[in-house]
């Protein structure tokens, strides 16, 4: 197995909150790595130390071998990484398929320079993207949606749309924060099946999210934080079955403050003596 993305003893703080306290994080090649834990763990301020929206106080991250440490956001999907943020960020004035398109990098049409000078190659080059917008959105179950406005998508139209256009970037290693939530079933079974599709076709997945049926079913390898720290590591089993995640997920003191979105159904918490 080839480790894709490596994080190596990150620590973060902001202002007196320390959010990253010296987590180890690593993503193999061609498998769904996913990162789970209440709310305010620190899974966001992990993917946003690894896409260089965030300053690492301490720790390295290595991508493909290289530090890409304090890398500048700009630079991730030239690199070959792509993210999601949390909140939805479709443009909601523009088709489905204007959004998708939004997602191709290096496009000739972009320097009007080349659109003037060499008008065929920018031509050319726009029907072999609108074809592939057409195949992803065929991939996504949003095809017959292409020429709709986003702002007239259901909600988990929408995130699929988003995961359309992060594919679409074409980067190896694909980083997503919390695309299951708040999604019916259906919904979220085509997000799982599409990142399984990704990463059998070589890609590689950070998959941040609190819905149990999306972890459980389509991660390889589970990391839990828990108040900035990582507290297991392990496959999807191991993970319903560590007492320390049990105890997180499902102590007295895991109120309102600190909640999942879905909780481990019955059957999903296992045996807790198994650990
Ligand atoms: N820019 C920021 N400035 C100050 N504090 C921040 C900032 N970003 C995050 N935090 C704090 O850092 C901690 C970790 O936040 P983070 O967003 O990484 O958690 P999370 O695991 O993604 O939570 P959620 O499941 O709610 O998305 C929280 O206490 C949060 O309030
Ligand atoms: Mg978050």
């Amino acid at each position: 197995m080839t480790t894709m993305l490596d994080v190596a003893n990150a620590s973060v703080s902001f202002g007196g909150l320390r959010a990253l306290k010296d987590v180890s994080i690593s993503a193999e090649e061609g498998q769904v790595t996913a990162l789970i834990g209440p709310n305010g763990a620190g899974k966001s301020t992990l993917l946003g130390a690894v896409s260089g929206f965030t300053r690492l106080d301490e720790g390295r991250v290595t991508f493909r071998g290289q530090d890409i440490t304090g890398m500048r956001p700009h630079q991730g999907v030239g690199l070959g990484l792509a993210r999601t943020f949390q909140d939805l960020e479709v443009m909601q004035r523009l088709t489905v398929a204007e959004n998708v398109l939004l997602g191709f990098p290096d496009q000739p049409a972009e320097r009007l320079s080349r659109l003037l000078l060499t008008p065929w190659v920018a031509n050319r080059h726009h029907r072999a993207t609108v074809q592939k917008t057409v195949d992803l959105l065929d991939h996504v179950g949003l095809l017959d949606r292409a020429d709709t406005l986003a702002s007239d998508l259901s909600y988990g139209e929408q995130k699929l749309l988003v995961v359309a256009r992060l594919l679409a970037t074409g980067a190896d290693m694909l980083m997503l924060d919390e695309p299951g939530a708040g999604l019916p079933d259906v919904n979220l079974h085509q997000i799982g099946s599409v990142l399984r599709e990704a990463v059998a076709g070589g890609r590689t997945v950070l998959l941040v999210d609190h819905n149990m049926d999306l972890i459980m079913n389509y991660a390889d390898r589970v990391t839990v934080l828990h108040h900035g720290q990582v507290i297991a590591t392990g496959t999807p089993a191991q993970i319903q079955a560590n007492q320390a995640v049990i105890d997180v997920y499902f102590s007295r003191s895991h109120t309102a403050q600190d909640p999942v979105d879905e909780p481990l159904t019955p059957s999903q918490k296992g045996a807790p003596d198994a650990s």
